[in-house]
């Protein structure tokens, strides 16, 4: 089984750290052109200067419609996207009580929000190609929930939704939806969520014994994305070493 990317156009959203970046230099390692977005436009502009050629970083915050509006409109100058992973989240913690309106707003617009208008775009694109792969990146708390994430898991849920109700109309296309649903992930967002003992606990838990690294979230992100799948749409697949299971 050989994946190969050369000649194909791949979109990242929130590439600039996480999981986003680990999928997004396993495609470049794999031959793929790249459109990738991040929040923070000083760091766009050094990205962009870096010199990396078939890398384009895009500034974007899907929290802000304006900002969301200019990118759906730069994409849509794009001639084709042949592959697009829906990676950009946040996930604010909370009780129910404490929650605000605005987190409601910020975390549907990001996790939920975001991937619409962007499918919408690059489904428009691959319907004319008769091709295309689209990977959500949703999360176990799409598939159970705990104290805390009710607006997060809300969005997650929904994200795999949206990935269901896509595949259906979008295969007669040529174009295949998914969603990866990690668990526990060393990154940025997890070492913000969670203190030192509540990840030893979760370790404890884990029945791999440890949280995953980016980099094994993008080897499945890659072959739902690649042309080795040809069958498999629709799908939740749950990266979390059988945590949910355990
Ligand atoms: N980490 C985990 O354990 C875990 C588990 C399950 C699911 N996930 C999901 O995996 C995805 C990536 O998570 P991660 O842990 O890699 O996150 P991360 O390290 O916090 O990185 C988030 C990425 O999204 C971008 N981003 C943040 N806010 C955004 C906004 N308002 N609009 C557009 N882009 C935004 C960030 O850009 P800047 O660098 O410019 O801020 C960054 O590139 C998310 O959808 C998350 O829900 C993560």
């Amino acid at each position: 089984m050989k994946i190969d990317f050369k000649g194909k156009k791949a979109l990242v959203t929130g590439a600039t750290r996480g999981i986003g970046k680990a999928i997004a230099d396993e495609l470049a390692g794999l031959g793929a052109d790249l459109i990738l977005t991040g929040t923070n436009a000083t760091q766009i502009e050094k990205l962009n200067a870096g010199g990396e050629p078939r890398k384009t970083f895009y500034c974007v915050d899907f929290s802000d419609d304006r900002s969301t509006k200019s990118f759906i409109r730069e994409l849509e100058k794009q001639k084709r996207i042949d592959i697009c992973i829906n990676n950009a989240g946040i996930n604010a913690l909370n009780f129910i009580q404490d929650a605000t309106e605005e987190e409601w707003d910020q975390m549907v617009d990001v996790n939920l929000k975001g991937p619409f208008l962007v499918t919408r775009a690059v489904s428009t694109m691959m319907k004319k190609h008769k091709y295309g792969r689209i990977v959500n990146i949703a999360s176990i708390f799409g598939v159970v929930s705990k104290p805390k994430r009710s607006i997060y898991t809300t969005t997650k849920f929904g994200l795999r939704g949206f990935t269901m109700a896509a595949s259906n109309e979008l295969a007669p296309h040529g174009i295949l939806v998914n969603s990866v649903s990690p668990g526990f992930v060393l990154t940025d967002l997890t070492k913000k969520n969670l203190k030192k003992h509540e990840m030893e606990e979760l370790t404890a838990r884990v029945p791999v014994g440890r949280f995953a690294d980016p980099g094994e979230i993008a080897k499945v992100v890659l072959f739902l994305a690649s042309d080795v799948n040809t069958y498999l749409t629709g799908k939740n697949i749950t990266v979390d070493g059988g945590f949910i299971d355990a």
